[in-house]
């Protein structure tokens, strides 16, 4: 028999402030300069302020579509509706991502101490998956390359590698596709990780990422296939040599080690010529570097795809 006891926190229903007296008191706290707004949001840098530079002008999605929508095979393998309602037992804080490999500063980083020290933005970006439905998110992140900056990579480092957070009992999706490599690991080459557009997330709309979008610390590299994108990263590797990486591993044929968005390279198996725009799926022209050629070109020969 299952015997409940009473937490601290379960406070019975006839004591709890109804929700509008407790607004009602926090304005007036508010007024005589007890609160700031900051408290309400919780810690960390939210909402961050928008950074307009590397704007395309495409609509934002609304916040329950790019919320409800996942791919996080760590949780579901197929149904991208049901992650979202099975993360609650993901714990997100604390967390540390363990920096290795060709650096001079290899460190063990604590989330909150990057929150508090990092030059966070919100930024709203394109967001492509390979498997052609899009969306725009406004991120709250900061550039990839003043945490590169921070660790002090060696001359001979030319890829990062990234691996992702491995926990059977809060991801049943573990357990659902046993078959696959886990963890998640995916990796940049040096000066894409450079590149300004490059970014670690660890929000959206103004807020801490949702589980089901990464949380609580994720890549977002906006030209590339979502899958180059990998969420919950636990550690940074710099290598000399290309890494490999969890769909290269599972389909050679099928995932590229770059994934860079082109219209005009189909997939094996559909063509990547239009998007599905998430939630109507209403098609558009997919775009070269998914709108974002006149920062990336450079970067590439005409051959990394
Ligand atoms: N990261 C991890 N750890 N596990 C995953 O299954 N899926 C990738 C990428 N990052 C994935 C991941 C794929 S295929 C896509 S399209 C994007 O996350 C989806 O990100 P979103 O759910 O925030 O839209």
């Amino acid at each position: 028999m299952l015997i409940r006891v009473p937490k601290g926190w379960d406070l019975p229903e006839r004591e709890a402030t109804p929700e509008s007296a407790y607004w009602n008191r926090r304005e007036l706290l508010k007024a005589a300069g007890f609160l700031t707004a900051a408290p309400l949001l919780g810690a960390g840098p939210y909402p961050a302020k928008r950074g307009e530079d590397y704007a395309i002008g495409t609509q934002e999605t609304e916040e329950w579509a790019a919320t409800s929508y996942n791919n996080y095979y760590e949780f579901h393998p197929t149904d991208k509706t049901a992650v979202k309602g099975l993360v609650g037992k993901f714990k997100p804080m604390p967390w540390t991502i363990e920096v290795t490999g060709l650096v001079n500063k290899p460190q063990r980083l604590d989330l909150d101490d990057l929150l508090k020290t990092m030059p966070f933005e919100e930024r709203v970006y394109r967001f492509r998956c390979v498997e052609a439905w899009a969306m725009t998110v406004p991120w709250t992140g900061f550039p990839m390359s003043a945490l590169i900056k921070k660790v002090e990579p060696k001359p001979e480092a030319k890829y990062l590698r990234f691996v992702t957070a491995l926990r059977k009992d809060e991801m049943p999706g573990l357990k659902m596709a046993p078959w696959y490599p886990w963890p998640y690991f995916e990796g940049l080459r040096m000066d894409e990780a450079m590149n300004p557009l490059a970014m670690f997330v660890t929000g959206m709309y103004g807020k801490p990422l949702p589980t089901q979008n990464g949380a609580p610390f994720r890549v977002i590299a906006p030209w590339k296939y979502g899958y180059k994108n990998p969420k919950s990263i636990v550690s940074i590797e710099f290598t000399a040599k290309q890494p490999r990486t969890f769909w290269n591993d599972v389909a050679s044929s099928e995932y590229g080690f770059y994934s860079n968005v082109n219209p005009k390279k189909p997939h094996p198996r559909w063509s990547q010529a239009q998007e599905k725009v998430i939630p109507k799926m209403e098609m558009r022209p997919t775009l070269m570097y998914n709108g974002y050629e006149k920062w990336v070109t450079a970067m590439y020969n005409g051959t990394e795809f």
